[in-house]
């Protein structure tokens, strides 16, 4: 398990953690990650957004973590990774659309802050590490999921540039959004995220930390992998 797959540059078994906070570029870096070395793109953000629609569509509070946990047990929850977007399936109803509106973005650290929530969904991540090599992007995949992960990043940018990439995603922000609202939306998420009492979000002592401010997805792609490079023996 421990050679490299023939035409990759690193071992089949390598795990990659990607932390960092909205906006920062952590996705399209993930994504661009696991297709060149041919490992399994692991979106766990996309498994705390998959419950926060079932409960948003079934009515079920998002304060209420028994109920939410009975309603993640309860269901069929599928990451499909095989294509280039992760198409998410909740029983067996594609709603890989439905977790990208502003309504799951104001409600999903909600979810994400219940520590009986975050227990049930860091099992489920880690049973996909098990399986073969991933490139995992999230908010405590370093310090948590996998902290013996092979490479661990913490990709971060400043407000004002993740509040202009978001702004720039079409059907995640409302048609009257602003830089302002935008910003808002992000600087109350963060709050949320990085103030928990599990699992907040921060970079794990190992990971190496890259600003993305001044660079773009293919810069930042190319900065991560001369990282891991660099890492491979
Ligand atoms: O794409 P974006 O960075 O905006 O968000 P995401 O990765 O889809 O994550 C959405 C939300 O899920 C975050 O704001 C966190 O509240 C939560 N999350 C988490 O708590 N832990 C993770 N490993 C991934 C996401």
């Amino acid at each position: 398990m421990n050679e490299p797959l023939p035409g990759r540059s690193v071992p089949a078994d390598t795990v990659i953690a990607i932390d960092g906070p909205a906006g920062s570029g952590k996705s399209t870096t993930a994504r661009a990650l696991a297709e060149r070395f041919g490992l399994l793109y692991v979106d766990s953000g996309a498994m705390y957004r998959a419950l926060t629609w079932a409960a948003l569509d079934r009515g079920v509070s998002v304060q209420d973590a028994d109920s939410l946990l009975e309603l993640f047990e309860s269901s069929d929850l599928e990451l499909d990774p095989a294509r280039r977007e992760t198409r998410v399936v909740w029983d067996g109803r594609d709603i890989s659309d439905q977790i990208r509106t502003p309504a799951i973005e104001s409600n999903v650290s909600a979810v994400a802050a219940h520590p009986v929530i975050r227990s049930a969904m860091v099992d489920r991540q880690r049973a996909y590490a098990r399986r073969r090599g991933v490139v995992m992007e999230g908010r405590d995949i370093g310090t948590v999921v996998l902290p013996d992960a092979s490479h661990k990043f913490f990709i971060t940018a400043s407000a004002e540039v993740r509040a202009r990439r978001r702004l720039a995603q079409q059907g995640e922000v409302p048609s009257e959004a602003t830089l302002e609202s935008v910003a808002a939306d992000i600087a109350r998420r963060d709050h949320i995220d990085s103030s928990r009492a599990v699992a907040p979000l921060r970079p794990a002592a190992d990971a190496i930390q890259i600003n993305t401010d001044s660079l773009n997805a293919e810069q930042v792609t190319d900065a991560v992998m001369t990282h891991i490079r660099g890492q491979v023996r």
